[in-house]
């Protein structure tokens, strides 16, 4: 069975006494265990080093970014080596801010998790559609595409968490139905299952993101193919417990 998967990106957000409010919250949070559900949170890079030293050691923490390959003279980026020198277990790859907003084609991002998983890190791969594209028909084309992208860059999806996150969903309050997530996330499956391998595909988190909060979280929870959640605005508030306990 799939572990199921809680992340909470807390995007370009946060002041250190932020921060510390946030981490104390999940600290004295009563969650269900490591062997039910892996909880990662994803705090700006500046935060990573005080959200990790007091954090609790069940909740783990994620970058939400590195730069493509080896760091040097690259301004700005933060690379994979620093990451993995600070033991940062996690990354966020793909975002669909940073797609949109940054100009992150398919290819970068697939050879940013190459590079990522390379050096150890383990890997939360964000895909999904904009409106248009679903509206035209083209959701599956789109993930399909953004997937292969991954897949034909990584030996290994062992260490990769697929995130669905349809664009038009994230930060708007509209949440994918059930029944809508539940639709992708089969043929995600059925598409590593056709073009990876069938354990791939029986073994690889996808987990959904966008405008899932404490009262819909249940729900998508309970859909087959839905392996867990990337949170965006309510996993900066006391609601992501109610989210992490929906693994049960
Ligand atoms: P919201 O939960 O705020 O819609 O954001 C989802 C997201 O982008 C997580 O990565």
């Amino acid at each position: 069975a799939r572990k199921f998967f809680v992340g909470g990106n807390w995007k370009c957000n946060g002041t250190t006494e932020e921060v510390k409010k946030i981490v104390n919250v999940l600290n004295q949070a009563e969650i269900p265990s490591e062997d039910v559900v892996e909880v990662v949170v994803s705090p700006p890079y500046v935060f990573l080093p005080v959200a990790k030293s007091l954090l609790r050691s069940d909740i783990k923490v994620a970058a939400q970014n590195c730069w493509v390959r080896k760091g040097g003279a690259f301004t700005g980026e933060i690379s994979a080596e620093m990451l993995v020198n600070l033991d940062i277990p996690w990354v966020v790859l793909g975002h669909s801010e940073r797609r949109a907003l940054l100009n992150e084609s398919n290819e970068f991002v697939g050879d940013k998790v190459e590079y990522a998983l390379s050096q150890g890190l383990k890997v939360i791969a964000c895909i999904g559609e904009t409106l248009e594209q679903r509206e035209s028909g083209s959701t599956m084309a789109v993930v399909a595409a953004q997937t292969k992208a991954i897949a034909d860059k990584i030996k290994s999806w062992d260490n990769v968490v697929l995130a669905y996150e349809p664009v038009w969903a994230i930060g708007t309050g509209k949440v994918a139905s059930p029944a809508q997530a539940q639709e992708v996330h089969a043929e995600l499956r059925k598409w590593l299952a056709e073009n990876v391998s069938a354990e791939v595909a029986q073994t690889t988190r996808i987990i959904y993101g966008g405008s899932v909060n404490g009262g819909n979280c249940k729900e998508l929870a309970g859909q087959a193919d839905v392996d867990g959640f990337l949170v965006g605005g309510a996993s900066l508030k006391p609601e992501f417990i109610d989210i992490i306990k929906s693994a049960t």
